[in-house]
């Protein structure tokens, strides 16, 4: 059995968790691929809400392995507060939870490096999350990072750990001026984790191979979102790793040939959060309904969501780079009580009018959006679970975006509950 990618295909926090919750009822392995614990994956059930940052959802599903691939940077004390919560809610985590050894770790210093920098940049602050994602990619890049591999053997780990911590005390100091860590208190911290994180941390990379080539169904699971992606997003205003499909191959050590779906997942309309451009968005009294209503507040920082239309010149784009073989459409219950839907279908600057998404942010940042007008619909949706049951409207909504993408839909969500969901059979059927 092959590989199903989940992408989110817009700012991040379109509902992957939910549907990769969904779909991990017919899957042996859930792996992630990217990211850090920037990502937060809010899960329902029954009365119960779970937000999860780095171990997949799939966790919850007892059949079920999860893996943390090598293209995933750790915080080795978020991801063991996140272990001893599941195994506190009655979940067995050992023997069901993978970490690659090849992984980066999140230290200290990173978090302490990305608060001076953002804060030295003023109003070009890309608001990040805080939890020191970039500055670990760096020292990936920079080959001067410390891997989960490297927490096993206590001698390296102080040996790397000291070279570090001298190195980006003198960045804190000489450049931003800010505060030092102390060397022996952070070295004390880290290496009680070999002991903590040694049933999980395995070769991943053969663990997945093996397991594909013994029939297995893996569901990699990406976070934030496409347009947050290095190399495709907003640059600047972007993560430091590839959310887009090339990443799940990168950051897992699988086969693109392997992989035979990729689900682009679409909030019915867009947000954002942090900064960086977003055509789309819609700064007054809508924005603030669909923010309201769709409860639009970070699961990692809590910070109010940006809300605005959705944007189907960034959505052709996503589903490009992505290869989207069909697509989720979430919170469309959110969309209920307006007159009128907008959707943008072309971006307008200069005497421009285009269909590319433009790769420089200083041309993002002044397009205004040409918009087609839907009609809305006033029922509350909330729970259908049948196609038929959507109003018109609803399922004319959807016909378009389905129709713009030349993408088939398998599933609409009307409620963060997984009842709440309407499956399309056969997938991507509704086009
Ligand atoms: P970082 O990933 O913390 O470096 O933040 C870079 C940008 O990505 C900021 O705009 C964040 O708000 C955004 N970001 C990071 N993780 C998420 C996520 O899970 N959902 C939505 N936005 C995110």
């Amino acid at each position: 059995m092959p590989v199903t990618v989940v992408i989110g295909s817009q700012w991040g926090d379109e509902g992957k968790g939910k549907i990769v919750d969904l779909l991990s009822e017919d899957i042996e392995i859930v792996a992630r691929y990217q990211g850090g614990a920037n990502a937060g994956h809010t899960i329902c059930w029954g009365d119960k809400t779970f937000v999860l940052h780095l171990v997949p959802s799939g966790i919850f599903h007892q059949g079920v392995t999860c893996v943390i691939g090598n293209g995933v940077v750790i915080d080795p004390v978020a991801v063991m507060e996140e272990i001893r919560t599941i195994q506190e809610l009655g979940y067995d985590v050992e023997g069901r939870l993978f970490i690659s050894h090849n992984a980066h770790l999140i230290m200290p210093y990173h978090k302490r490096i990305e608060q001076a920098r953002e804060q030295a940049r003023n109003s070009g602050a890309i608001g990040t999350t805080g939890r020191g994602i970039g500055p670990s990619y760096v020292d990936k890049f920079a080959r001067t990072g410390i891997r989960v591999v490297d927490l096993l053997d206590r001698d390296v780990l102080r040996k790397k750990l000291t070279h570090s911590i001298e190195e980006k005390n003198a960045i804190l100091k000489g450049v931003y001026g800010a505060e030092e860590l102390d060397v022996d208190e952070i070295i004390e911290e880290y290496v009680e984790f070999d002991r903590l994180i040694d049933p999980y941390v395995t070769n991943t990379s053969e663990y997945l191979c093996k397991a594909l080539k013994k029939g297995k169904h893996v569901l990699a699971e990406g976070a934030q979102g496409s347009l947050l992606d290095v190399d495709f997003g907003t640059y600047p205003y972007v993560t430091s790793s590839h959310p887009t499909a090339g990443g799940a191959c990168t950051g897992l050590g699988i086969p693109p040939t392997e992989i035979n779906r990729v689900i682009g997942i679409v909030k019915a309309y867009s947000t954002r959060v942090g900064n960086g451009p977003f055509p789309t968005e819609l700064e007054d009294e809508v924005g603030e309904q669909l923010r309201k209503v769709g409860q639009e507040f970070g699961a990692t920082t809590g910070r109010p969501r940006r809300c605005g239309w959705l944007d189907l010149v960034a959505l052709r784009y996503t589903s490009m780079i992505n290869g989207f073989t069909d697509l989720a459409i979430t919170k469309l219950d959110v969309l209920s009580g307006h007159e009128t839907l907008k959707v943008g279908t072309h971006y307008a600057y200069d005497d421009k009018v285009t269909t590319s998404f433009p790769a420089e942010v200083q041309t993002l940042e002044r397009v205004s959006p040409r918009y087609t007008t839907l009609p809305g619909w006033d029922e509350d949706i909330v729970g259908v679970s049948h196609f038929e049951e959507l109003p018109q409207a609803a399922r004319d909504y959807l016909g378009y975006i389905s129709h713009e993408l030349d993408v088939g839909i398998s599933m609409i969500s009307t409620g963060p509950k997984r009842s709440q969901t309407i499956v399309v059979e056969p997938a991507g059927a509704l086009t």
